[in-house]
């Protein structure tokens, strides 16, 4: 049972979430250079319809327009990720004053509207010249990264709420260099690994050149996507020590050295034939460890695994996408059953429970470690009716069962801070394009034109009331709700 009438915590913080390669577009404009998503987008066959970035929603111009939609939902916060190769064209040397200057108005226009901007160093777009130089499977990029991140802590100082260093390296690492998926687009088990660990030492450099530059106070923070998965047969000891593995190589890499400074002995164990892991040097664990002030956690659905007999064609019902190359590196003979529904439109199964238990998982394994979700929300098949609206009942229905999910953490007592919608716009979704669309508020990729959706409206009712609204209490739509 639900209730309509849950309250949540006056400090729990409201906002919602997009990344630069997914809104911004002027992909060539004042000094912007190629990133390897530019790249991938160009490479045939790797995204949706060949869709790419180069346009996006415009966001690079319409940003004011978008500030403006942001204040009128009442968001509290704000999370949007920085273009490194605007910053720093190429990665590396000189830095861009126009890159950071875009920026730079962002932040103030948001803190004028009385929003907290929560920025995230990087979501995805690696400068094109560091792949070319190999990537995040070359250790070098972890010193760039850092280097660009002293530059952004001095140029936007103490007027961010809250520092991510990077947004689900587990995709970065395993999807873009392990199954090929994301860009860069490489299927290698040992880059894969090796991307692991210098995005945990990257983030453990950049996190500590932050606290160089803006001091102790600077709150600091990591989003990972944790994967939640369960057995086939909870008794099944084969199938418990499949999601052990998986558990290893799609949590414990990133939360080992990042939390607890060390990687996980079984994870270690479980890559043997692929690495010998002496890509780790001495001290390097201890600096991915950087304290942190909260950490931030993306969860959209659930997935079961059990142990691959060999009989038959192994199952991948994972989520992410078709290749012939695997993520789950060391987790060779472990195989994803497929979910039961209901799905969204990525075909990803609604499962609030799992926001649940993931939260309060990680809050038995890190009690003393605030949560924040930095990520969660659906993609649907939305469409515009004759009355000019977009009835997204689907969408604000997936949304009430997560948020009352997170409403279950809080009960449990589980240190849960804030929850970010993932997304404010429709917008590029990766390897998918445009044609699946996570917004509360509608984009025509021909117009430019922004419409909200009803969820946006039911979202502003529950932060503007800190309760819970039924699925079906949209509150009075504004006549001038479709905004050009
Ligand atoms: C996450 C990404 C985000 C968005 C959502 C749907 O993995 O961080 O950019 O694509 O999925």
């Amino acid at each position: 049972m639900t209730s309509p009438q849950r309250t949540f915590p006056k400090e729990f913080l409201w906002g919602s979430a997009t990344a630069s390669y997914q809104i911004e577009g002027a992909y060539d404009e004042d000094g912007r250079t190629f990133s390897i998503w530019d790249t991938y987008c160009r490479t045939t066959g790797m995204v949706l319809n060949g869709d790419n970035g180069d346009v996006a929603d415009d966001h690079y111009h319409r940003w004011a327009q978008d500030v403006a939609l942001i204040k009128r939902l009442g968001l509290q916060a704000y999370r949007f990720s920085l273009a490194w190769p605007r910053i720093q064209p190429g990665g590396s040397g000189a830095f861009n004053p126009k890159g950071i200057a875009f920026y730079s108005r962002l932040v103030d226009a948001l803190l004028e509207a009385g929003v907290q901007p929560v920025t995230t160093l990087y979501h995805w777009d690696l400068p094109q010249e560091l792949e070319d130089a190999g990537g995040w499977a070359n250790r070098e990029t972890a010193l760039r990264f850092a280097d660009y991140a002293e530059h952004v802590a001095g140029r936007l100082g103490d007027r961010i709420s809250v520092w991510t260093t990077l947004n689900e390296p587990w995709c970065s690492a395993f999807l873009g260099y392990g199954a090929g998926v994301h860009a860069p687009g490489r299927k290698d088990p040992l880059a894969a690994l090796r991307a692991a660990h210098h995005l945990n030492l990257g983030h453990g450099l950049a996190g500590r050149a932050i606290r160089s530059v803006l001091g102790e106070q600077a709150q600091l923070s990591v989003t990972l996507n944790l994967h939640v998965t369960r057995p086939v047969e909870p008794d099944s000891a084969a199938d418990r020590d499949a999601v052990r593995r998986l558990d290893a190589v799609g949590n414990r890499v990133f939360l080992g050295p990042m939390l607890d400074g060390r990687y996980p002995a079984d994870l270690v164990a479980d890559t043997a034939s692929i690495t010998d892991w002496s890509f780790v040097h001495d001290g390097d664990e201890a600096t991915a460890a950087v304290p942190l002030s909260v950490l931030g956690i993306n969860y959209y659905s659930t997935s079961r695994a059990r142990r691959y007999t060999g009989a038959g064609p192994k199952e991948q019902a994972d989520g992410h996408g078709d290749s012939d190359a695997s993520p789950w590196v060391g987790a060779d003979d472990v195989e994803f059953v497929q979910q039961p529904g209901p799905y969204t439109a990525m075909g990803w199964n609604i499962d609030p429970s799992g926001m649940t238990d993931l939260l309060t998982d990680i809050g038995s394994r890190y009690p003393t470690l605030p949560l924040m979700v930095t990520e969660n929300g659906a993609a649907f098949y939305d469409q515009v009716s004759a009355d000019g609206h977009v009835h997204d009942a689907d969408r604000i229905s997936y949304l009430h069962g997560h948020i009352e999910a997170i409403g279950k953490a809080l009960d449990a007592g589980v240190d849960v801070r804030g929850y970010f919608l993932w997304s404010l716009l429709d917008n590029f979704e990766w390897a998918w394009g445009y044609d699946r669309r996570f917004g509360i508020i509608r984009v025509d990729y021909d117009t430019q034109l922004r419409t909200l959706k009803d969820s946006a409206y039911w979202y502003a009712e529950l932060i503007r009331t800190r309760q819970l609204p039924a699925v079906d209490e949209i509150p009075l739509r504004d006549p001038a709700g479709v905004t050009g």
